[in-house]
């Protein structure tokens, strides 16, 4: 029987997974069906307990439903629990286990594609939202030699850093008192880029061969990048490697397989 998977989003219509998960099926001779499901802004619950009913497998969470996947759970894995967010939810019997595989995700990408060790480096996370939360247990467990939040509300940052500093060295700071230090690694996780806009970083703040990362791909990743490379990073990448990695970690959470991803980055870079 063909197993029944989806992505869940509010909007979802542009939503890669589809196409990315068919490619791991087809990899790994999986039988599965994975659509996209629009639920309206307040009927995520309805749509998760139709499609469960339905014989689904398991879905994938998108924005805005993180949190709200999160509450839905009976039970959580620590990823998830810390995230206070799930981007994959698996229904086993009567019961919802909630993961978070986008911190995974990001890790290996950097790790594994960009060759970038985030151990013994200097880490600057930029943005507090959902977005930033979702990756801080799995970059401080990585172990840099520091890790700094910034953020322009800087409660927002004080808040995650307090929550995530009993797992390891984490702090936070405003962007204005960025200036006059410099990272290893620095990671855009806020919607800036969503308007076109860009986080407020002062220049110099790269070191030699640093890397700039932006957690969005595509266009939106691009002022972001383009910022970086003008203040000297040595490289900079989007995070399209990062969407086909914690993919590729659901595909893990609900099969037990886990599939190849690099032939899917490249086919997926091959098609912008
Ligand atoms: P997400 O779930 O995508 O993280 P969010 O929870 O709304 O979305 O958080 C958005 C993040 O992007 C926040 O850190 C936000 O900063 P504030 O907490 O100060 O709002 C950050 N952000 C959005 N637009 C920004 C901009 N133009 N410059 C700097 N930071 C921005």
């Amino acid at each position: 029987m063909t197993d029944r998977y989806a992505v869940v989003g509010n909007p979802v219509a542009h939503s890669l997974s589809p196409q990315i998960h068919a490619a791991f099926a087809r990899q790994t001779g999986a039988d599965l069906e994975y659509t996209r499901l629009l639920a309206p802004l307040d009927g995520f619950a309805a749509c998760i307990s139709a499609f469960h009913r339905q014989g689904g497998r398991g879905v994938n969470v998108t924005l805005p439903f993180k949190l709200e996947a999160w509450r839905l759970a009976t039970r959580r894995s620590e990823r998830a629990e810390q995230a206070q967010a799930a981007n994959t939810l698996r229904f086993d019997g009567d019961e919802i286990f909630a993961d978070n595989t986008d911190g995974a995700g990001l890790t290996r990408d950097i790790e594994a594609n960009c060759g970038f060790a985030i151990a013994g480096k200097r880490l600057l996370l930029l943005g507090a939202g959902g977005a930033a939360r979702g990756v801080l247990l799995p970059l401080i467990e990585r172990r840099p030699t520091a890790l700094i939040i910034a953020n322009r509300t800087f409660d927002k940052a004080q808040s995650l850093a307090l929550h995530f500093g009993r797992w390891g060295d984490c702090s936070a700071r405003r962007y204005e008192d960025l200036t006059g230090d410099t990272f290893d690694l620095v990671i855009n996780a806020t919607a800036a880029g969503v308007a076109g806009e860009l986080p407020p970083l002062p220049a110099d703040i790269f070191a030699p061969d640093a890397l700039a990362y932006d957690m969005m791909y595509g266009e939106k990743s691009q002022s972001f990048i383009k910022l970086a490379v003008a203040h000297g990073a040595a490289h900079a990448v989007d995070g399209l490697g990062m969407l086909v990695e914690q993919a590729a970690e659901s595909f893990f959470v609900w099969r037990g397989v886990r599939p190849q991803t690099s032939p899917v980055i490249a086919q997926l870079r091959g098609q912008s």
